[in-house]
């Protein structure tokens, strides 16, 4: 891959002449060790004229089709550009992608350029990203979700534009549930609880000795965040801070986790407390669960994923809104956006790319043909979009109606910490190593220490 210098911000200082970086620099790309080595050594070699290359940091673990996806839209943007773009894996999960990230950025890694970044990292690793305005027109900010740009701005910066929504959302089984006598999906948890013990009663009585009612996201990571959060709020226990005061010590959310602790052996697999979104998944294609809670990106969350090859499941599942609690349904907002680092030696072109990756355009290609949920909502007014894929108006009216946002903007860079020790203390409940009194009252103190604010 040749990098070539010259191209800098506005205003900004020219940029050191970039490395060439022979042989093997494609497949060293490839590992992220490889990456971080690189990222770090000076130019000790030639320099030679040649197209820019940037460096794009985004997740590949996923499906095919969103991968074939993405492949298709990079050559499209060398095509309408010239501008070539390297892709670095993400590592599996939403804590070790922003540990690397993390590392990268902090350390002053040239590459990637471009970073794909979670909702909740805006705060996180907005000294290391560009401010965006001056590289992106007004006009192109103002078509996505303002909250999401809001989400996104940290001190007046916008430090990611939108590309994608996702939310936690209920996959049911429409063979079991009308086997049994069902019409509709559980409206509420104790519903939930009670039909995810006859389904797996039943089955289990007809020969399927593994098969269990529910299962879902409960091992010690941001997964098990979201999921609480998720319960939590329904139940009336708010969103852990809130108004810059520690909310979670009180009866409401005690009783949540201890609803949640009951399902643990009972109607989710023992193991649930060790599960990721991958784990509830592969108990889910290969149809042991009648239902699932996961993210509305899960590759198979939409009728053009239902035919994913090797799921037993296919053509026999719905999705639906979460249950509700007590006081109201709620679902975490997830999804990303791209930010471009602030060490990158092609800030104008790799804003290019960004704007690009969260096109209107581009996030409708990308929306008909995989999961991905747009940001801009005017797209949702796209009738062939919803032709495809109906689960988009049911996601946004479930983003709009019950969206949560954790803690993150709050917190700022300590999220990790307040997340950390939040998951930590609802997963004690969930093993029994704690009851959910004195978790959540431990957590109270652990929070005011971490973010130095008051607690209720
Ligand atoms: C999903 C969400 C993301 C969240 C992560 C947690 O990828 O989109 O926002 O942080 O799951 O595992």
């Amino acid at each position: 891959m040749v990098r070539t210098g010259g191209t800098s911000a506005a205003g900004q200082s020219p940029q050191p002449a970039p490395c060439v970086l022979r042989l093997g620099r494609r497949s060293a790309l490839k590992r992220l060790g490889g990456l971080a080595l690189l990222a770090g050594q000076g130019c000790r070699t030639s320099v030679q004229p040649a197209a820019v290359t940037l460096v794009l940091g985004d997740q590949t673990w996923l499906d095919d089709q969103f991968q074939d996806r993405r492949h298709e839209e990079l050559n499209q943007f060398t095509k309408e550009t010239g501008i070539r773009v390297e892709l670095v894996p993400a590592p599996e999960g939403a804590d070790d992608t922003l540990t690397t990230w993390r590392n990268l950025l902090e350390s002053g890694a040239r590459i990637p350029d471009v970073y794909a970044i979670d909702v909740i990292w805006p705060g996180i690793l907005a000294d290391n990203l560009l401010d965006l305005k001056p590289y992106v027109p007004e006009v192109e900010i103002a078509a996505h979700l303002p909250e999401l740009i809001a989400n996104n701005t940290v001190a007046g910066k916008l430090v990611a534009l939108p590309c994608l929504i996702d939310i936690g959302l209920l996959f049911y089984r429409t063979d079991l549930l009308s086997r049994y006598g069902y019409h509709s999906p559980p409206q509420s948890w104790r519903e939930l609880e009670e039909m995810a013990r006859r389904i797996q009663t039943g089955e289990r009585a007809r020969g399927q000795k593994d098969f269990w009612g529910f299962v879902w996201e409960g091992a010690p990571s941001e997964s098990l965040t979201c999921n609480a959060l998720e319960w939590q709020v329904s139940e009336g226990g708010g969103a852990i801070i809130e108004d810059d005061v520690i909310t979670v010590n009180n009866p409401r959310s005690v009783q949540a986790w201890a609803s949640a602790a009951r399902w643990v052996g009972a109607v989710s697999p023992p193991g649930v407390v060790a599960y990721k979104e991958w784990d509830a998944d592969n108990i889910w294609r290969t149809g042991r669960a009648a239902l699932m809670r996961n993210w509305s990106t899960s590759h198979f969350g939409t009728p053009v994923h239902k035919s994913v090859n090797g799921s037993l499941t296919k053509d026999k599942f719905d999705v639906a809104s979460l249950p509700r609690g007590r006081a109201r349904f709620a679902t975490t907002v997830g999804g990303r956006g791209y930010g471009v680092s602030r060490h990158s030696l092609h800030p104008r072109e790799a804003s290019t790319l960004v704007r690009f990756l969260c096109r209107p355009d581009v996030q409708l290609a990308r929306s008909r043909k995989t999961w991905g949920t747009p940001t801009i909502p005017a797209l949702y007014s796209d009738a062939d979009l919803i032709a495809a894929n109906p689960y988009f108006s049911t996601i946004l009216k479930a983003y709009s109606n019950g969206g949560v946002l954790r803690p993150s903007t709050t917190a700022g860079k300590n999220y990790p910490e307040v997340s950390h020790a939040y998951f930590e203390a609802v997963h004690a409940v969930l093993a029994g190593r704690k009851t959910p009194a004195s978790a959540a009252f431990d957590l109270r103190t652990e929070l005011m220490q971490i973010t130095g604010l008051k607690g209720a």
